[in-house]
């Protein structure tokens, strides 16, 4: 059914109009032309459509607008903040923690949830948090060294 909700979406508030059962992954990428988060299984399975509601790292695919209603969603797009990378994504570059880049956005936004619930986590744990997001280039070596790198700085990397 069509309705009317707001959010605030990568720092700005948003109303729309939409059925809003519809799937959350699609509206941010063909209604909002936020294509950061990407469709890979559509199944809750890979991780690449990730996004932060709330603080969390949550699959886009496997949420409907309305279950985003009144809150604060964060896309690979709203990351950055004033053109200075956060500091996950600075760590992703220096650790050449991406090859396509399909994965990327999905794997950045999970570690920021992580360091977000976890400042500080040992390489188990980040290698515990990010198993379930999925990379056909196989960078997960070098994304977990990202995240370690990102936990030594000051605020285990959650600054934005
Ligand atoms: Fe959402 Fe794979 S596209 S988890
Ligand atoms: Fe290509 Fe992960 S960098 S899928």
């Amino acid at each position: 059914m069509e309705e009317t909700v707001r959010l605030t979406l990568n720092g700005k508030p948003v109303t729309l109009t939409t059925d809003t059962d519809r799937s959350l992954l699609w509206v941010l990428r063909t209604d909002l032309q936020l294509t950061g988060p990407k469709y890979g299984c559509g199944e809750g399975h890979c991780g690449a459509c990730t996004v932060l509601v709330n603080h969390e790292s949550l699959r886009a695919c496997q949420m409907t607008v309305k279950e985003v209603a009144g809150k604060d969603v964060i896309t690979i797009e709203g990351l950055a903040q004033n053109g200075t990378l956060h500091p996950i994504q600075k760590t992703f570059v220096d650790h050449d923690a991406l090859q396509c880049g399909f994965c990327t956005p999905g794997m950045i936004l999970t570690a920021v949830g992580l360091l977000h619930e976890n400042p500080h986590p040992t390489v188990q744990e980040i290698t515990d948090g990010m198993e379930d997001n999925l990379c056909r280039c196989g960078a997960y070596k070098h994304v977990v060294q990202a995240i370690v790198a990102a936990s030594e700085k000051p605020q285990g990397g959650t600054a934005r």
